[in-house]
């Protein structure tokens, strides 16, 4: 009854934005949501999303329904993206694509058209992985089941213990890798172990999702597409769901995309079809915008050139200040959290305990999740010594 229901308490990342907002010590820093802020501390509008706003609202976009599968223009650019510019796969017309609502929306239709028309009912997620995958499959009636993935006493990824618990996994179970920019831990594999990875999926009859919410982020558009183009290699099926929340700012507009790559053009104007019936009804059509600042920017070369360049600069200015943070700790006498400029992307796993996170917090107004994980693309030149301080402070006893 209504009686019983329950008060939902909030979501472990979101809920850190509100006890960040509702602070009112001066000196806070935010590094729970995975957002990517500019030196100044603001989230940044690349300059050709702008200009491709403008030339929509001069163009007066038309706010008429976009079709189930998305805006068609949206669709060969998402696969140009993911794929690459020359990938076969797309020529043979063998990606089933669709617009989606995010990251998270692509995982939604994946898990609701699996369970629906194969039967899945088992998901392996990372030990560990971004909560809202469990919330997500669980929530689409699956069973989640956990792979090795994080080494926490030699700061790397088990490889040997993920392969082993995919290669155990039953017939049919879906395997959510991340594709690059692993969240939380910011762990990832060289394309040696991408080969074994996607041999153990085959082995075990399982299917993958390729989680790409970071693309760019790594180590460039085309490099971080490493464990899509291996798994094109493999000639197996697989998924890929990927977001503009991040690579082009666009958060709030929920755009991204998921594409199954099938085995010929008609299995993938089959699958293509289901996946429009899952949209219809979930949501009856994804919207327009963001797919329409998306297709704008990717297909007139100086807009795009421009992007490419914000993309890179934020790349590196978050690898900068891995640096800044780890050259200022070892003057704070910490030394042992090198290992932060081993991992790739917003994310830091830095080894702190729950109750030092939370320390972080309240003593510090230093916000990151129980799990340990920072967003380092949070740090800037104003905040890092401060931050510097509190680790110091939490770490030293
Ligand atoms: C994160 O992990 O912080 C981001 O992916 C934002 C979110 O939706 O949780």
């Amino acid at each position: 009854t209504f009686d019983d229901v329950e008060f939902y308490p909030g979501d472990p990342i979101f809920g850190l934005t509100d006890m960040f907002n509702a602070d009112d010590r001066e000196q806070k820093v935010n590094l729970g949501v995975g957002i990517y802020l500019d030196e100044m501390g603001r989230l940044p509008l690349p300059q050709a999303v702008g200009v491709a706003e403008k030339r929509l609202a001069e163009q007066g976009a038309s706010h008429n329904y976009i079709p189930m599968g998305g805006l068609p223009s949206f669709i060969p650019a998402d696969q140009e993206l993911v794929f690459g510019a020359d990938a076969a796969v797309v020529a043979e017309g063998r990606i089933a694509t669709v617009q989606t609502l995010g990251g998270s929306g692509a995982l939604k239709e994946a898990a609701d058209f699996l369970h629906v028309l194969m039967d899945a009912n088992v998901v392996a997620l990372s030990d560990p992985s971004w909560a809202n995958h469990a919330a997500i499959f669980g929530g689409a009636g699956y069973d989640v089941v956990r792979y090795r993935y994080y080494d926490a006493a030699n700061h790397r990824v088990d490889v040997d213990g993920m392969l082993a618990d995919i290669r155990a996994l039953q017939p049919g179970a879906v395997v959510v890798l991340h594709a690059c920019c692993h969240n939380p831990t910011g762990y990832d594999l060289d394309a040696e172990q991408w080969v074994r990875v996607t041999e153990a999926v085959e082995q075990a009859g399982a299917i993958a999702f390729l989680d790409m919410a970071y693309q760019g982020f790594s180590r460039g558009l085309d490099e971080d597409r490493v464990a899509v183009d291996t798994f094109v290699a493999s000639g197996q099926r697989f998924f890929v769901g990927n977001s503009f929340s991040k690579n082009f700012g666009l958060y709030g507009e929920r755009i991204g995309g998921l594409s199954l790559v099938c085995r010929d053009a008609d299995e993938a104007r089959r699958v293509s079809s289901q996946l429009c019936k899952v949209v219809r009804a979930n949501y009856s059509c994804p919207p327009a915008h963001g797919a329409q600042i998306v297709t704008t920017v990717l297909a007139d070369a100086e807009l795009r050139a421009s992007w490419e360049a914000e993309l890179a600069a934020m790349r590196d200015r978050i690898r900068a200040v891995r640096e800044a943070l780890t050259a200022g700790l070892h003057e704070a006498g910490v030394t042992d959290m090198d290992f932060v400029l081993d991992q790739n992307g917003m994310f830091s796993y830095s080894g702190l305990s729950a109750e030092q996170m939370q320390r972080l917090r309240t003593e510090h107004a230093v916000y990151g999740t129980d799990e340990g994980r920072i967003c380092v693309a949070g740090l800037n030149e104003g905040n890092v010594g401060h931050v510097v301080k509190a680790i110091a402070a939490v770490v030293s006893r």
